[in-house]
């Protein structure tokens, strides 16, 4: 009768129970992504607060002058003397000049400047009635041509050469024959109009333009003929109406700059690094010059934006304080770089807008859910009469205690408690009565948790107090001494953050090990159970792990004889009910016989946690243990198994994904993003960086574990908060010059900069503040 009773209870316990486990396996879905920025355009030097050197002028006229750029000659704003803007206010508005060039636009990699355009018209007879060459010169400045810009012909009787040389010397050209208005198309096709790419890097070029036959046959639709260097994207040829339009040069001059590429100095990044004038500031990262003749820019990481030139350089960009630069649905958080989406408590998904979202928790158990419970209870129900027939048929061994008790080194133990006087009073021999009492003759409902080599079951004295009894598994005859001396050196330690050995029993087959009971589980399940991480905050975390650090170093280093845990897993670390850690089950390996040891590993799954070096060399040290406790970090840090195979390839083993995180500075990408709300940045980066060294392959390299305790308890000391999460509002981005604004610049006909040159076709760098007179090819 008591039997049956016993049997529905457990039924309904298993039933309950497989019904919750069914519940949170559908629940368990990741609640959180992280994005990287989709790719934004150019992020330019011109955004930002700080634009330009302190005291600097900002503008010029129209331009925004950004350093390494600076107004004024001989200011000291600029970077160095070709990076001088000569802001001639003679004009209104002002006019920037490099050299003798008018700059119209500064962006991260190049300038767009002024143009000059070649053309010469005949008459009717062939004779030649107007001429206007074209050269540009950079001279010795750190600009070049850039391939960016094509070299265009206009006409329908001509040839024109383009002459350049610094860096190779070269000459290419086009030519363009038509003899009828109506063959030429609307587009730059090749007829009235030809266009040639150039080469990159080149700082000076010469252009000549000729005609076959002086454009005799074509005057009446086409008198005169034009050749320029300029940007391929701006350049629209009209057809017919551009041959014989009178404004063509104006048109083109205000519409069509030439585009340069800038670098700073003549040294590729590699070497420039390693010079003291170096220039690329925080969170910007140096790119070699395209155009391969040395020099090197900076630009700001992704996620960053600023002036990476000038300190502190880039600045981190808020993306969820503007709802339309996230794609989060409920919840972002604003992380270095980037930014991870979160779902409020109840709801799970990735959180994205274009993801799963977040999708409202559902509590309601589908019939099909029941239906597998029951099953899965009744299964249970039938192990269960399966297990009791075998529990009664093994009471018929008890005879056989006394003669386990003498086999599992009770005598030996007995010798060794007596002559250790003092510290291990408080151990007690159990005979296996008292036990089968305590733990209601091993029932099932007191199950508190399988260990790789046992089952412990919960157990309450005759004296009330509730004890945690191991029951193992066989064990090797050979090593029972080697275990009474363990449990000899178990009770002397005493410490707070390791769970208490209280006594034995070895009257029983195998020996049974009786704990202090710790109520609150396991740390393994809590970072893991969505349902039971409520506790986990930051604080609590840093908390825990510095109690079990501690608890480590001193297994290590303090106990009488250093003892090397072995199994260092988050499922070994217990709560408390003050939520205080103990570590459990150290150096209980040893009860495993040593060549088993993998296998038990392996099939409980913590292979994740499994120092790589000593899983080679067989070689145990304590450094073994710093590993298995850098794993259970990042699982704090991260709520990631250490092992999960539902995860892809590189993600599948955490210790490396984290590693491999932190060196490609995606650190916050995986961090659990609770950690990231409530843990301050130089908190999450040194603790990313502890786990980084505990994880070394080499073991040598590793800290020690008081290293460790130490380093985690100077990190909670840290109580400096928030500095850069939910920042809402941000920083208005003044007198940007923006792509499209600029375009304007170049559609406003006539614009103020084609005015000053209509007739002159040259420009020179060389010495650096002229504009040569008009008409003097070379
Ligand atoms: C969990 O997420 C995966 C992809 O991230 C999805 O295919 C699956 O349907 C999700 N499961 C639930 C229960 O939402
Ligand atoms: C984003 O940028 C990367 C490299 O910067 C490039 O390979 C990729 O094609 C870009 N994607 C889009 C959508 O522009
Ligand atoms: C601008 O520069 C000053 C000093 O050069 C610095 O104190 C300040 O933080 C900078 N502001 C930004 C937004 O970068
Ligand atoms: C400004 O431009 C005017 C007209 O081109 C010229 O005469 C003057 O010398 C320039 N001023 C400076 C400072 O370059
Ligand atoms: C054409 O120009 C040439 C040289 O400039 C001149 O000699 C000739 O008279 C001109 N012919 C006409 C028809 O204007
Ligand atoms: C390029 O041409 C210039 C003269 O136009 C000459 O001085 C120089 O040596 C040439 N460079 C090469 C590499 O041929
Ligand atoms: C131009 O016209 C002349 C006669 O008017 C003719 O001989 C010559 O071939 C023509 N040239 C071209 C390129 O059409
Ligand atoms: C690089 O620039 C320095 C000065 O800025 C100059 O002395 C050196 O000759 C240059 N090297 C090359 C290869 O152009
Ligand atoms: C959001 O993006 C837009 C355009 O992409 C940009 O103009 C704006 O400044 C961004 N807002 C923030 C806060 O970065
Ligand atoms: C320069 O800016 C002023 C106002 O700031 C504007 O009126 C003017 O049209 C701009 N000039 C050009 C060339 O864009």
């Amino acid at each position: 009768m008591q039997g049956i009773v016993f049997l529905l209870i457990a039924w309904f316990c298993v039933c309950g129970l497989a019904l919750k486990i069914l519940a949170a396996e559908t629940n368990t879905n990741t609640t959180t992504t992280t994005t990287t920025r989709a790719n934004t355009t150019t992020i330019t030097i011109t955004k930002g607060a700080n634009i330009t050197k302190p005291g600097c002028q900002r503008q010029c006229g129209n331009l925004t002058v950004p350093y390494p750029f600076g107004v004024g000659l001989g200011s000291g704003c600029a970077i160095g003397e070709w990076f001088e803007i000569n802001c001639n206010t003679s004009f209104n508005p002002p006019k920037p000049f490099i050299g003798g060039i008018q700059i119209y636009e500064i962006s991260d990699n190049q300038l767009r400047v002024a143009n000059v355009i070649a053309k010469k018209c005949y008459n009717e007879s062939g004779g030649l009635v107007y001429e206007n060459p074209a050269w540009t010169n950079l001279g010795a400045s750190p600009y070049r041509f850039s391939e960016l810009n094509k070299f265009t012909v206009i006409g329908c009787d001509d040839l024109a050469l383009l002459t350049g040389s610094g860096g190779r010397n070269f000459t290419s050209g086009c030519l363009s024959v038509c003899s009828h208005a109506e063959d030429v198309p609307g587009y730059c096709s090749g007829i009235g109009c030809c266009q040639t790419p150039i080469p990159m890097g080149f700082t000076y070029y010469y252009t000549s333009l000729g005609s076959l036959n002086n454009h005799k046959n074509v005057s009446s639709f086409n008198p005169c003929s034009y050749a320029f260097l300029g940007e391929q994207d701006r350049f629209v040829f009209r057809g017919a109406s551009d041959l014989s339009d009178p404004d063509f040069m104006q048109r083109t001059l205000a519409t069509v700059p030439i585009l340069l590429d800038w670098a700073i100095g003549n040294l590729s990044c590699s070497a420039a690094q390693k010079a003291n004038d170096y220039l690329c500031q925080q969170n910007s990262y140096c790119v070699d010059s395209e155009t391969g003749f040395g020099g090197y820019r900076c630009s700001c990481n992704q996620g960053y934006e600023g002036n990476p030139y000038i300190g502190p350089g880039c600045q981190d960009i808020n993306e969820c304080a503007d709802p339309n630069n996230n794609s989060c649905e409920k919840i972002c958080i604003n992380t270095p770089g980037s930014y991870i989406c979160s779902c409020p408590k109840g709801y799970y998904g990735d959180g994205r807008k274009g993801g799963q979202g977040c999708i409202a928790e559902n509590t309601e158990f589908p019939v099909v859910k029941l239906s597998l419970g029951l099953g899965f209870g009744f299964l249970s129900l039938l192990l269960g009469i399966t297990w009791l027939y075998f529990g009664i048929k093994k009471r018929k061994l008890i005879t056989l205690r006394e003669k386990f008790f003498q086999q599992n080194g009770g005598l030996l133990l007995k010798q060794q408690l007596s002559s250790n006087e003092g510290g291990v009073e408080s151990t007690k021999v159990f005979t296996a009565e008292e036990l089968e009492k305590a733990t209601n003759n091993y029932a099932d409902d007191r199950i508190v948790g399988k260990g790789g080599y046992g089952t412990v079951y919960k157990g309450i004295l005759p004296d009330k107090r509730i004890v945690a009894v191991k029951k193992s598994r066989i064990m090797d005859e050979s090593q029972i001494e080697q275990f009474i001396n363990e449990m000899v050196i178990l009770t002397q330690i005493n410490h707070r953050n390791v769970v208490k050995l209280l006594g034995c029993c070895l009257e029983e087959e195998v020996p049974l090990l009786v704990y202090e009971y710790v109520s609150n589980g396991t740390l393994f399940h809590h970072i893991h159970n969505s349902t039971a991480t409520t506790m986990l905050s930051w604080e609590n975390r840093l908390r825990i792990a510095t109690e079990a650090a501690g608890a480590l170093s001193y297994l290590h280093s303090a106990a009488s004889k250093p003892i090397i845990h072995r199994d260092v897993k988050s499922a070994n670390i217990l709560l408390d009910e003050y939520y205080t850690a103990k570590i459990s089950d150290f150096g209980a390996s040893r009860l495993v016989p040593l060549d088993q040891t993998q296998v038990t590993t392996l099939v409980l799954g913590t292979l994740g946690y499994l120092d790589p070096e000593y899983f080679h060399t067989s070689q145990l040290t304590e450094k073994s243990d710093v590993y298995s406790f850098g794993v259970v970090l990042a699982e704090l840090l991260t709520g990631k198994k250490p092992l999960c195979m539902e995860r892809s390839q590189e993600e599948r083993n955490l210790a490396t994904y984290f590693v491999t995180s932190v060196k490609e500075n995606r650190l916050f990408q995986i961090l659990e993003p609770r950690v990231v709300r409530e843990g301050t940045l130089e908190q999450l980066q040194a603790s990313a960086e502890l786990v980084r060294r505990c994880l070394y392959l080499n073991g040598a390299d590793r800290p020690t574990m008081k290293e460790v305790a130490m380093e985690l308890e100077g990190l909670r000391k840290f109580t400096l908060r928030h500095p850069w999460t939910h920042q809402h509002g941000h920083e208005e981005s003044t007198g940007l010059m923006t792509e499209n604004e600029s375009a304007d610049l170049y559609t406003v006909p006539m614009s103020p900069y084609s005015d000053t040159t209509p007739l002159s076709g040259q420009y020179s760098l060389d010495t650096a503040q002229m504009i040569l007179p008009a008409n003097s090819p070379r």
